[in-house]
């Protein structure tokens, strides 16, 4: 797949590829509990935030499925988040949207701006035919996020996988390239 355009402007935000001087923005929020408490990961120490940022500046394009395109969300030059395409598959043209965000930007829409200008780059420039999202089923900020975009709840996994110590429940959202441009 092309590399995008270095730097993709919404209305209020600026998603462009992270930058080793972003370290004290990015720990700033990985490091907090109550950002990983849905998240695959732990809470970030600030080598671990230097060692992410390091494989996220060497990726600005996808080349391979599988691969990740992470980029920064800038607000006024400052990283208040992050959002990504994961690249599924080649042959079905499938894709993964995710996001996170420091909760200091929380509740003012900038997560559903930045998520909304990554289906724009994954049906648009990418090509894609579906971005998929998922994630854990209390997790209601992140699912909020996936409905105020249009993207349908396809699925509610019951308790399929461990996490974090407990059973939990997943959803699965999707949305279609053709939908994609009706809700345009
Ligand atoms: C998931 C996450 C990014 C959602 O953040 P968020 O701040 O709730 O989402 P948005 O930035 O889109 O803001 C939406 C909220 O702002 C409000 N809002 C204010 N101004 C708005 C605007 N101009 N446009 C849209 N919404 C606006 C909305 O009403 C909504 O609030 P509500 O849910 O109470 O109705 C955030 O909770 C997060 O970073 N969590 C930790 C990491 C994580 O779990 N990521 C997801 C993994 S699956």
């Amino acid at each position: 797949m092309a590399r995008p355009d270095r730097t993709i402007r919404t209305e209020r935000l600026v998603l462009r590829p992270f930058e080793t001087t972003d370290l004290d923005d990015v720990f700033a929020y990985r490091r907090l509990p109550e950002v990983n408490r849905y998240l695959y990961s732990e809470p970030y120490t600030r080598e671990q935030t230097e060692e992410n940022l390091a494989k996220w500046t060497a990726r600005d394009q996808l080349t391979e499925e599988g691969q990740s395109l992470a980029l920064a969300v800038t607000l006024n030059g400052q990283v208040i988040g992050e959002a990504d395409l994961k690249w599924l598959s080649r042959e079905h043209r499938q894709g993964e949207v995710g996001y996170i965000f420091n909760p200091a930007f929380h509740g003012r829409g900038y997560a559903s701006e930045a998520a909304r200008a990554i289906l724009a780059l994954g049906f648009d420039h990418f090509g894609l035919h579906r971005i998929r999202a998922e994630c854990e089923a209390r997790n209601v900020p992140s699912w909020r996020v996936m409905e105020r975009l249009g993207m349908r709840r396809e699925a509610h996994l019951r308790e399929f996988q461990i996490f974090k110590g407990e059973w939990a429940d997943s959803y699965v959202y999707a949305m279609l390239a053709r939908e994609y441009r009706t809700t345009r």
